[in-house]
Protein backbone atom coordinates (compact mmCIF):
# COMPACT_ATOMS: atom_id res chain seq x y z
CA UNK A 1 0.00 0.00 0.00
CA UNK A 2 2.83 2.59 -0.40
CA UNK A 3 2.41 5.57 -2.55
CA UNK A 4 -0.80 4.76 -3.70
CA UNK A 5 -4.06 6.53 -3.59
CA UNK A 6 -7.79 6.41 -4.97
CA UNK A 7 -9.03 9.50 -6.14
CA UNK A 8 -12.94 9.21 -6.44
CA UNK A 9 -14.42 11.65 -9.35
CA UNK A 10 -12.51 12.28 -12.11
CA UNK A 11 -14.03 15.60 -12.72
CA UNK A 12 -12.68 19.39 -12.55
CA UNK A 13 -11.52 18.93 -9.17
CA UNK A 14 -10.26 15.10 -9.35
CA UNK A 15 -8.68 15.12 -12.59
CA UNK A 16 -5.76 17.60 -11.85
CA UNK A 17 -5.58 16.06 -8.55
CA UNK A 18 -5.00 12.88 -10.15
CA UNK A 19 -2.06 14.66 -12.33
CA UNK A 20 -0.30 16.06 -9.65
CA UNK A 21 -0.32 13.52 -7.30
CA UNK A 22 0.94 11.05 -10.55
CA UNK A 23 3.64 13.91 -11.39
CA UNK A 24 4.62 13.73 -7.54
CA UNK A 25 5.56 9.58 -7.81
CA UNK A 26 2.28 8.47 -6.36
CA UNK A 27 0.21 5.35 -7.94
CA UNK A 28 -2.72 6.78 -8.65
CA UNK A 29 -6.29 5.22 -9.74
CA UNK A 30 -8.65 7.72 -11.21
CA UNK A 31 -11.96 5.81 -9.90
CA UNK A 32 -15.46 7.14 -11.54
CA UNK A 33 -18.65 6.28 -12.06
CA UNK A 34 -19.12 7.10 -15.28
CA UNK A 35 -17.73 4.32 -17.68
CA UNK A 36 -17.20 6.92 -20.71
CA UNK A 37 -15.23 9.05 -19.00
CA UNK A 38 -13.15 6.02 -17.57
CA UNK A 39 -13.07 5.18 -21.21
CA UNK A 40 -11.91 8.35 -22.53
CA UNK A 41 -9.43 8.98 -19.99
CA UNK A 42 -7.84 5.66 -20.36
CA UNK A 43 -7.27 6.53 -24.20
CA UNK A 44 -5.61 9.68 -23.16
CA UNK A 45 -8.37 12.18 -23.85
CA UNK A 46 -8.98 15.26 -21.72
CA UNK A 47 -12.63 15.77 -20.50
CA UNK A 48 -11.45 18.71 -18.94
CA UNK A 49 -10.36 22.52 -19.91
CA UNK A 50 -7.22 22.43 -17.52
CA UNK A 51 -6.10 19.19 -18.92
CA UNK A 52 -4.62 18.44 -22.48
CA UNK A 53 -4.55 14.79 -24.18
CA UNK A 54 -0.98 14.71 -24.16
CA UNK A 55 -1.07 15.43 -20.08
CA UNK A 56 -3.14 12.74 -19.63
CA UNK A 57 -1.19 10.35 -21.46
CA UNK A 58 1.88 11.77 -19.64
CA UNK A 59 -0.20 10.50 -16.73
CA UNK A 60 -0.72 7.11 -18.19
CA UNK A 61 2.87 7.02 -18.51
CA UNK A 62 3.63 7.51 -14.99
CA UNK A 63 0.99 4.62 -14.15
CA UNK A 64 -2.10 6.75 -13.84
CA UNK A 65 -4.77 4.63 -14.78
CA UNK A 66 -8.84 5.98 -14.75
CA UNK A 67 -11.39 2.71 -13.52
CA UNK A 68 -14.89 2.15 -12.47
CA UNK A 69 -13.52 -1.11 -10.28
CA UNK A 70 -13.71 0.18 -6.70
CA UNK A 71 -11.19 -2.84 -5.33
CA UNK A 72 -8.80 -0.13 -6.20
CA UNK A 73 -9.55 1.70 -2.90
CA UNK A 74 -8.40 -1.30 -0.63
CA UNK A 75 -4.52 -1.18 -2.54
CA UNK A 76 -4.60 2.23 -1.47
CA UNK A 77 -2.92 4.55 1.43
CA UNK A 78 -5.60 7.58 0.23
CA UNK A 79 -8.70 8.03 -1.05
CA UNK A 80 -9.73 11.40 -1.82
CA UNK A 81 -13.05 11.90 -2.68
CA UNK A 82 -14.30 14.84 -5.43
CA UNK A 83 -17.63 14.29 -6.17
CA UNK A 84 -20.29 16.58 -7.46
CA UNK A 85 -22.02 18.85 -5.04
CA UNK A 86 -25.10 19.93 -6.57
CA UNK A 87 -28.43 21.43 -5.21
CA UNK A 88 -31.48 19.53 -4.25
CA UNK A 89 -35.22 20.28 -4.83
CA UNK A 90 -36.18 23.79 -3.35
CA UNK A 91 -32.22 24.50 -2.41
CA UNK A 92 -31.28 21.88 -0.47
CA UNK A 93 -27.74 20.00 -0.83
CA UNK A 94 -27.64 17.11 -2.61
CA UNK A 95 -25.14 14.81 -0.77
CA UNK A 96 -25.99 11.56 -2.95
CA UNK A 97 -23.07 11.28 -4.81
CA UNK A 98 -20.98 12.18 -1.89
CA UNK A 99 -22.73 9.07 -0.24
CA UNK A 100 -22.07 6.87 -2.71
CA UNK A 101 -19.19 7.68 -3.05
CA UNK A 102 -18.02 7.33 0.36
CA UNK A 103 -20.41 4.09 0.43
CA UNK A 104 -18.18 2.97 -1.49
CA UNK A 105 -14.91 3.63 -0.05
CA UNK A 106 -16.41 2.45 3.36
CA UNK A 107 -16.92 -1.10 1.42
CA UNK A 108 -12.90 -1.30 0.39
CA UNK A 109 -11.18 1.12 3.01
CA UNK A 110 -7.97 -0.62 5.15
CA UNK A 111 -6.92 -0.20 7.96
CA UNK A 112 -3.97 2.50 7.79
CA UNK A 113 -5.92 4.44 5.56
CA UNK A 114 -6.92 8.19 5.40
CA UNK A 115 -9.69 9.03 3.67
CA UNK A 116 -10.56 12.58 2.18
CA UNK A 117 -13.13 14.46 1.60
CA UNK A 118 -12.82 17.41 -1.41
CA UNK A 119 -16.27 18.07 -2.20
CA UNK A 120 -18.08 21.53 -1.17
CA UNK A 121 -20.20 20.78 1.66
CA UNK A 122 -22.09 21.96 4.43
CA UNK A 123 -19.71 22.07 7.88
CA UNK A 124 -20.36 18.97 9.80
CA UNK A 125 -20.80 16.41 6.42
CA UNK A 126 -17.32 14.66 7.33
CA UNK A 127 -18.09 14.36 10.92
CA UNK A 128 -22.07 13.62 10.99
CA UNK A 129 -22.77 11.89 7.20
CA UNK A 130 -19.25 10.51 6.11
CA UNK A 131 -18.03 8.78 9.52
CA UNK A 132 -21.27 7.24 10.17
CA UNK A 133 -21.11 5.76 6.77
CA UNK A 134 -17.46 5.14 6.56
CA UNK A 135 -17.69 3.18 10.02
CA UNK A 136 -20.99 0.93 9.34
CA UNK A 137 -19.42 -0.34 5.85
CA UNK A 138 -16.15 -0.92 7.40
CA UNK A 139 -16.93 -2.42 10.36
CA UNK A 140 -13.53 -0.33 11.38
CA UNK A 141 -13.63 2.47 13.52
CA UNK A 142 -12.40 6.29 12.13
CA UNK A 143 -9.70 7.83 14.49
CA UNK A 144 -8.04 4.56 15.54
CA UNK A 145 -8.24 2.26 12.62
CA UNK A 146 -7.90 4.80 10.03
CA UNK A 147 -8.07 8.53 9.25
CA UNK A 148 -10.48 10.83 8.08
CA UNK A 149 -10.37 14.24 6.74
CA UNK A 150 -11.38 17.18 4.89
CA UNK A 151 -9.64 19.18 2.67
CA UNK A 152 -11.28 22.02 0.52
CA UNK A 153 -10.44 22.23 -3.20
CA UNK A 154 -9.48 25.81 -4.62
CA UNK A 155 -9.08 25.43 -8.50
CA UNK A 156 -9.42 28.05 -10.34
CA UNK A 157 -10.19 26.74 -13.20
CA UNK A 158 -8.05 28.37 -16.47
CA UNK A 159 -5.66 30.44 -14.18
CA UNK A 160 -2.15 30.26 -15.57
CA UNK A 161 -0.91 31.92 -12.55
CA UNK A 162 -2.52 29.58 -9.56
CA UNK A 163 -2.61 25.94 -9.85
CA UNK A 164 -2.67 22.76 -7.18
CA UNK A 165 0.87 23.23 -6.55
CA UNK A 166 1.02 27.23 -5.37
CA UNK A 167 -2.21 27.43 -3.70
CA UNK A 168 -1.95 26.76 -0.38
CA UNK A 169 -4.27 23.99 0.79
CA UNK A 170 -6.56 23.55 3.88
CA UNK A 171 -6.39 20.43 6.09
CA UNK A 172 -8.74 19.69 8.87
CA UNK A 173 -9.11 16.12 9.86
CA UNK A 174 -11.03 14.44 12.80
CA UNK A 175 -7.97 13.82 14.74
CA UNK A 176 -4.22 15.10 14.81
CA UNK A 177 -3.14 11.81 13.49
CA UNK A 178 -5.69 12.15 10.72
CA UNK A 179 -4.44 15.99 10.18
CA UNK A 180 -0.73 14.98 9.75
CA UNK A 181 -1.72 12.38 7.32
CA UNK A 182 -3.55 14.73 5.28
CA UNK A 183 -0.76 16.76 5.46
CA UNK A 184 2.05 14.66 4.51
CA UNK A 185 -0.31 13.26 1.29
CA UNK A 186 -1.01 16.96 0.41
CA UNK A 187 2.86 18.21 0.70
CA UNK A 188 4.30 16.26 -1.34
CA UNK A 189 2.66 18.03 -4.46
CA UNK A 190 1.41 21.71 -2.66
CA UNK A 191 3.72 24.37 -1.60
CA UNK A 192 1.97 25.38 1.61
CA UNK A 193 -0.55 22.68 3.38
CA UNK A 194 -2.32 24.37 6.04
CA UNK A 195 -3.83 22.11 9.02
CA UNK A 196 -6.94 23.93 10.56
CA UNK A 197 -8.62 22.77 14.12
CA UNK A 198 -11.21 20.49 12.58
CA UNK A 199 -12.82 19.49 9.91
CA UNK A 200 -15.66 21.78 10.40
CA UNK A 201 -13.36 24.43 10.16
CA UNK A 202 -11.93 23.60 7.03
CA UNK A 203 -15.21 22.88 5.81
CA UNK A 204 -16.88 26.15 6.56
CA UNK A 205 -13.80 28.24 5.36
CA UNK A 206 -13.94 27.04 1.82
CA UNK A 207 -17.96 28.17 2.10
CA UNK A 208 -16.55 31.42 3.66
CA UNK A 209 -14.10 32.21 0.48
CA UNK A 210 -17.06 31.60 -1.64
CA UNK A 211 -19.70 33.91 0.12
CA UNK A 212 -16.84 36.67 0.19
CA UNK A 213 -17.04 37.23 -3.62
CA UNK A 214 -20.49 36.14 -3.75
CA UNK A 215 -21.21 39.08 -1.80
CA UNK A 216 -18.68 41.66 -2.60
CA UNK A 217 -19.77 40.76 -6.58
CA UNK A 218 -23.44 41.84 -5.35
CA UNK A 219 -21.90 45.07 -4.05
CA UNK A 220 -20.62 46.21 -7.14
CA UNK A 221 -23.59 44.82 -9.36
CA UNK A 222 -26.00 46.73 -7.26
CA UNK A 223 -23.93 49.78 -7.43
CA UNK A 224 -23.67 49.62 -11.35
CA UNK A 225 -27.46 49.74 -11.48
CA UNK A 226 -27.65 52.98 -9.55
CA UNK A 227 -24.45 54.65 -10.75
CA UNK A 228 -26.03 54.28 -14.01
CA UNK A 229 -28.96 55.84 -12.86
CA UNK A 230 -26.78 58.69 -11.53
CA UNK A 231 -24.72 59.20 -14.40
CA UNK A 232 -21.44 57.88 -12.67
CA UNK A 233 -19.07 55.54 -14.36
CA UNK A 234 -18.85 52.50 -12.42
CA UNK A 235 -15.56 51.69 -13.91
CA UNK A 236 -13.99 54.61 -13.01
CA UNK A 237 -15.35 54.42 -9.71
CA UNK A 238 -13.54 50.84 -9.34
CA UNK A 239 -10.60 51.65 -11.09
CA UNK A 240 -10.56 54.64 -8.68
CA UNK A 241 -10.94 52.40 -5.51
CA UNK A 242 -8.22 49.91 -6.41
CA UNK A 243 -5.59 52.39 -6.37
CA UNK A 244 -5.88 51.98 -2.54
CA UNK A 245 -2.96 49.58 -1.81
CA UNK A 246 -4.87 48.05 1.99
CA UNK A 247 -8.15 47.59 2.75
CA UNK A 248 -10.14 46.86 -0.87
CA UNK A 249 -10.10 44.37 -3.20
CA UNK A 250 -10.86 44.70 -6.59
CA UNK A 251 -14.67 42.94 -7.36
CA UNK A 252 -16.45 43.96 -10.45
CA UNK A 253 -20.09 43.89 -12.41
CA UNK A 254 -21.50 41.33 -14.91
CA UNK A 255 -24.21 39.67 -15.99
CA UNK A 256 -24.73 37.17 -13.64
CA UNK A 257 -22.69 34.97 -11.67
CA UNK A 258 -21.82 31.75 -12.95
CA UNK A 259 -19.53 28.43 -12.21
CA UNK A 260 -20.67 25.62 -8.75
CA UNK A 261 -18.39 27.97 -6.41
CA UNK A 262 -20.40 31.00 -6.46
CA UNK A 263 -24.24 30.62 -7.26
CA UNK A 264 -24.43 26.94 -5.69
CA UNK A 265 -21.87 26.41 -2.86
CA UNK A 266 -22.91 29.18 -0.64
CA UNK A 267 -26.88 28.13 -0.66
CA UNK A 268 -25.29 25.01 1.27
CA UNK A 269 -24.18 27.66 4.11
CA UNK A 270 -27.74 29.40 4.43
CA UNK A 271 -29.58 26.42 3.79
CA UNK A 272 -27.20 24.82 6.97
CA UNK A 273 -28.11 27.97 9.13
CA UNK A 274 -31.53 27.76 8.90
CA UNK A 275 -31.68 24.07 9.31
CA UNK A 276 -29.74 24.15 12.33
CA UNK A 277 -30.74 27.83 13.64
CA UNK A 278 -33.52 28.46 12.37
CA UNK A 279 -32.53 32.02 11.04
CA UNK A 280 -31.36 33.36 7.80
CA UNK A 281 -27.59 33.70 6.05
CA UNK A 282 -29.01 37.63 5.29
CA UNK A 283 -25.39 38.29 2.82
CA UNK A 284 -25.87 35.13 1.12
CA UNK A 285 -29.96 35.81 0.75
CA UNK A 286 -29.38 39.32 -0.46
CA UNK A 287 -26.76 38.47 -2.62
CA UNK A 288 -28.48 36.48 -4.29
CA UNK A 289 -30.93 38.49 -5.00
CA UNK A 290 -29.07 40.77 -6.58
CA UNK A 291 -26.98 38.59 -8.68
CA UNK A 292 -29.85 36.63 -9.67
CA UNK A 293 -31.29 39.93 -10.93
CA UNK A 294 -28.21 40.70 -13.29
CA UNK A 295 -29.35 38.92 -16.41
CA UNK A 296 -32.83 40.75 -16.11
CA UNK A 297 -31.04 44.11 -15.90
CA UNK A 298 -28.86 43.64 -19.36
CA UNK A 299 -31.95 42.07 -20.90
CA UNK A 300 -33.70 45.76 -19.94
CA UNK A 301 -30.47 47.72 -20.11
CA UNK A 302 -30.09 46.33 -24.25
CA UNK A 303 -34.33 47.35 -24.81
CA UNK A 304 -33.05 50.45 -23.78
CA UNK A 305 -29.88 50.73 -26.49
CA UNK A 306 -32.23 49.69 -29.05
CA UNK A 307 -35.16 52.33 -28.18
CA UNK A 308 -33.17 54.54 -28.29
CA UNK A 309 -32.38 53.77 -32.17
CA UNK A 310 -36.83 53.09 -32.45
CA UNK A 311 -36.16 49.60 -32.37
CA UNK A 312 -37.82 46.88 -30.52
CA UNK A 313 -35.95 43.71 -29.08
CA UNK A 314 -38.60 42.13 -30.73
CA UNK A 315 -37.54 41.01 -34.57
CA UNK A 316 -33.96 42.40 -33.46
CA UNK A 317 -31.11 40.63 -34.48
CA UNK A 318 -29.34 39.91 -30.97
CA UNK A 319 -25.67 38.34 -31.09
CA UNK A 320 -24.45 37.35 -27.68
CA UNK A 321 -20.43 36.92 -27.37
CA UNK A 322 -19.06 34.15 -25.15
CA UNK A 323 -21.69 31.92 -23.24
CA UNK A 324 -19.41 29.73 -20.88
CA UNK A 325 -19.72 30.72 -17.33
CA UNK A 326 -15.97 32.20 -17.12
CA UNK A 327 -13.49 33.54 -19.67
CA UNK A 328 -11.34 31.23 -21.99
CA UNK A 329 -12.60 28.27 -20.36
CA UNK A 330 -15.50 25.76 -22.04
CA UNK A 331 -17.22 25.69 -18.82
CA UNK A 332 -21.54 26.53 -18.98
CA UNK A 333 -22.30 25.32 -15.99
CA UNK A 334 -24.97 27.75 -14.64
CA UNK A 335 -23.80 30.37 -17.40
CA UNK A 336 -25.67 33.65 -16.66
CA UNK A 337 -25.73 33.67 -20.63
CA UNK A 338 -28.87 31.31 -20.00
CA UNK A 339 -31.12 33.21 -18.17
CA UNK A 340 -29.95 36.12 -20.28
CA UNK A 341 -30.79 34.39 -23.66
CA UNK A 342 -34.47 32.98 -22.04
CA UNK A 343 -35.39 36.66 -21.73
CA UNK A 344 -34.13 37.84 -24.80
CA UNK A 345 -35.96 34.81 -26.74
CA UNK A 346 -38.78 35.63 -24.52
CA UNK A 347 -39.43 39.09 -26.13
CA UNK A 348 -38.92 37.96 -29.41
CA UNK A 349 -35.27 38.78 -29.92
CA UNK A 350 -34.28 37.03 -33.15
CA UNK A 351 -31.21 35.78 -30.99
CA UNK A 352 -27.53 34.22 -32.08
CA UNK A 353 -24.58 33.91 -30.42
CA UNK A 354 -20.87 33.29 -30.90
CA UNK A 355 -18.56 31.52 -28.37
CA UNK A 356 -14.75 29.98 -29.75
CA UNK A 357 -15.70 27.40 -27.00
CA UNK A 358 -19.31 26.34 -28.44
CA UNK A 359 -20.36 24.72 -31.33
CA UNK A 360 -23.75 24.17 -30.11
CA UNK A 361 -25.61 25.67 -27.52
CA UNK A 362 -28.65 24.63 -25.17
CA UNK A 363 -30.24 27.65 -24.06
CA UNK A 364 -33.09 26.16 -21.99
CA UNK A 365 -32.21 25.85 -18.41
CA UNK A 366 -34.89 24.05 -17.64
CA UNK A 367 -33.73 19.93 -17.59
CA UNK A 368 -37.61 18.73 -17.36
CA UNK A 369 -38.47 21.14 -20.86
CA UNK A 370 -36.86 20.02 -24.22
CA UNK A 371 -33.71 21.34 -25.45
CA UNK A 372 -33.07 24.35 -27.19
CA UNK A 373 -30.34 24.66 -29.39
CA UNK A 374 -28.22 26.99 -31.13
CA UNK A 375 -25.41 26.52 -33.91
CA UNK A 376 -22.82 29.28 -33.17
CA UNK A 377 -22.32 31.81 -36.26
CA UNK A 378 -19.08 31.06 -37.50
CA UNK A 379 -18.49 33.71 -39.29
CA UNK A 380 -18.01 35.96 -36.41
CA UNK A 381 -17.29 39.31 -38.27
CA UNK A 382 -19.82 39.49 -40.51
CA UNK A 383 -22.23 38.25 -37.63
CA UNK A 384 -21.12 41.27 -35.89
CA UNK A 385 -21.72 43.90 -38.55
CA UNK A 386 -25.09 42.27 -39.25
CA UNK A 387 -26.72 42.28 -35.41
CA UNK A 388 -28.77 45.44 -34.44
CA UNK A 389 -27.12 45.09 -31.10
CA UNK A 390 -24.20 42.81 -29.90
CA UNK A 391 -23.82 41.79 -26.26
CA UNK A 392 -20.52 40.90 -25.08
CA UNK A 393 -20.79 38.51 -21.70
CA UNK A 394 -17.42 36.51 -21.55
CA UNK A 395 -13.98 38.24 -23.00
CA UNK A 396 -12.43 35.23 -24.14
CA UNK A 397 -9.02 36.52 -25.23
CA UNK A 398 -9.23 35.76 -29.12
CA UNK A 399 -11.88 38.45 -29.06
CA UNK A 400 -10.58 42.09 -30.65
CA UNK A 401 -13.20 43.91 -28.65
CA UNK A 402 -12.12 47.26 -29.86
CA UNK A 403 -12.40 45.97 -33.69
CA UNK A 404 -15.68 44.09 -33.27
CA UNK A 405 -17.51 46.95 -31.37
CA UNK A 406 -16.19 49.40 -34.29
CA UNK A 407 -17.68 46.98 -36.79
CA UNK A 408 -20.98 46.67 -34.84
CA UNK A 409 -24.24 49.15 -34.94
CA UNK A 410 -24.59 48.76 -30.93
CA UNK A 411 -22.14 47.08 -28.67
CA UNK A 412 -23.22 46.50 -25.29
CA UNK A 413 -20.44 45.40 -22.61
CA UNK A 414 -21.20 43.75 -20.10
CA UNK A 415 -18.39 43.23 -18.28
CA UNK A 416 -15.87 46.39 -18.80
CA UNK A 417 -13.54 45.12 -20.99
CA UNK A 418 -13.47 47.43 -23.60
CA UNK A 419 -11.65 50.87 -23.12
CA UNK A 420 -12.89 52.42 -26.02
CA UNK A 421 -15.57 55.48 -25.67
CA UNK A 422 -17.90 54.18 -28.50
CA UNK A 423 -18.89 51.04 -26.72
CA UNK A 424 -21.97 51.09 -24.09
CA UNK A 425 -20.57 49.30 -20.96
CA UNK A 426 -23.17 47.98 -17.93
N1 LIG B 1 -15.07 22.93 -10.66
C1 LIG B 1 -14.57 23.77 -9.79
O1 LIG B 1 -14.03 24.80 -10.18
C2 LIG B 1 -14.60 23.49 -8.29
C3 LIG B 1 -13.80 24.29 -7.45
C4 LIG B 1 -13.77 24.04 -6.09
C5 LIG B 1 -14.57 23.02 -5.57
N2 LIG B 1 -15.35 22.25 -6.40
C6 LIG B 1 -16.12 21.17 -5.76
O2 LIG B 1 -15.55 19.92 -6.06
C7 LIG B 1 -16.56 18.92 -6.18
C8 LIG B 1 -16.45 18.23 -7.53
O3 LIG B 1 -16.69 19.18 -8.54
P1 LIG B 1 -16.22 18.98 -10.05
O4 LIG B 1 -16.32 20.33 -10.68
O5 LIG B 1 -14.94 18.24 -10.13
O6 LIG B 1 -17.41 18.02 -10.58
P2 LIG B 1 -17.48 17.27 -11.99
O7 LIG B 1 -18.92 17.14 -12.31
O8 LIG B 1 -16.55 17.93 -12.98
O9 LIG B 1 -16.86 15.83 -11.71
C9 LIG B 1 -17.36 14.93 -10.82
C10 LIG B 1 -17.06 13.52 -11.28
O10 LIG B 1 -17.51 12.63 -10.26
C11 LIG B 1 -18.10 11.50 -10.88
N3 LIG B 1 -18.99 10.85 -9.91
C12 LIG B 1 -20.24 11.21 -9.53
N4 LIG B 1 -20.69 10.38 -8.57
C13 LIG B 1 -19.70 9.48 -8.33
C14 LIG B 1 -19.56 8.39 -7.44
N5 LIG B 1 -20.52 8.07 -6.58
N6 LIG B 1 -18.41 7.69 -7.48
C15 LIG B 1 -17.43 8.01 -8.34
N7 LIG B 1 -17.50 9.05 -9.19
C16 LIG B 1 -18.62 9.77 -9.19
C17 LIG B 1 -18.79 12.05 -12.11
O11 LIG B 1 -18.99 11.02 -13.08
C18 LIG B 1 -17.77 13.11 -12.57
O12 LIG B 1 -16.84 12.57 -13.47
C19 LIG B 1 -17.89 19.64 -5.95
O13 LIG B 1 -18.24 19.51 -4.61
C20 LIG B 1 -17.55 21.08 -6.25
O14 LIG B 1 -18.37 21.96 -5.52
C21 LIG B 1 -15.37 22.47 -7.76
Amino acid sequence: MDKSVTIVGQGYVGLPLAQAAARAGWKVWGLDTSSKTVEALNEGRSHVDDLSDEEIKEMIGKGYEATTDPTCISNSQYIVVCVPTPLGEAGSPDLRAVEAATTTVGRHIQRGATYILESTTYPGTTDNVCVPLLEGHSQLKVGEDFNVAYSPERVDPGSKKFGIQNTPKLVGGVNDESTNSALGFYGTFVDNVVPVRGTKEAETAKLLENTFRHVNIALVNEMAQFCHELGIDIWEVINGAATKPFGFMRFTPGPGVGGHCIPIDPNYLSFEVRKQLGYPFRFVELAQEINNSMPAYVVDRASRLLNKEKKALNGSKVLLLGVTYKADIADQRQSPAVPVAERFMAFGADLQFHDPFVEKWNVSDDPTSRDILLDREDDLEKAVSEADLVVLLQPHSIYDIEKLSQRSKIFFDTVGASSSDSVVKL
